[in-house]
């Protein structure tokens, strides 16, 4: 990622805070719409998923700079995926909707540099969660 990726994501993180609650609705809405597959999921989700799945977005753009802050978070994300059966073909499905959801939160801020920003950042960081799962699938 490069530093205007990351100023980019910094600048925006704070409005995606004050909306977290909406970004995540708005993203779960999308996603069950438009990938009911994805559904089946989240059968035994409890009721803060939103609020998690938003914090650790966020978390992860306070700490674009220092990455190594979020191996603890990394290690609980991939092991709850693990136990849920999420699959890399599935990160495509939420990059998606999250993506869509943020860009109807930042309106008229959701440039094209902005939108691209993000997607970066959201691909990294699935990359990251699909690495650490393929190895927890493997040691099953
Ligand atoms: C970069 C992308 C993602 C991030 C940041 C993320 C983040 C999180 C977080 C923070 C949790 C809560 C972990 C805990 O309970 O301690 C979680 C749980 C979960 N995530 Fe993700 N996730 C991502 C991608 C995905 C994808 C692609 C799917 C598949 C559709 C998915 C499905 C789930 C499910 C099913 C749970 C468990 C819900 C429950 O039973 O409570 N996530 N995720």
């Amino acid at each position: 990622m490069n530093n205007e990726t990351k100023a980019i994501i910094k600048a925006t993180a704070p409005i995606l805070k004050q909306h977290g609650e909406a970004i995540t609705t708005a993203m779960y809405k999308v996603l069950f719409e438009k990938y009911p597959q994805t559904q089946e999921l989240f059968k035994d989700a409890s009721s803060d998923q939103h609020k998690k799945l938003a914090n650790a977005v966020y978390a992860y753009a306070a700490n674009i700079d220092h990455l190594e802050n979020l191996s603890k978070g990394i290690e609980q994300m991939a092991s709850v995926h693990v136990k849920t059966h999420v699959l890399p073909e599935h990160y495509p499905m939420v990059g998606d909707a999250l993506l869509q959801a943020i860009k109807s939160v930042l309106g008229d801020g959701a440039s094209d540099e902005v939108m691209a920003a993000w997607e970066e950042a959201y691909g990294f960081l699935a990359t990251v969660l699909m690495a650490r799962e393929k190895e927890l699938y493997a040691q099953l």
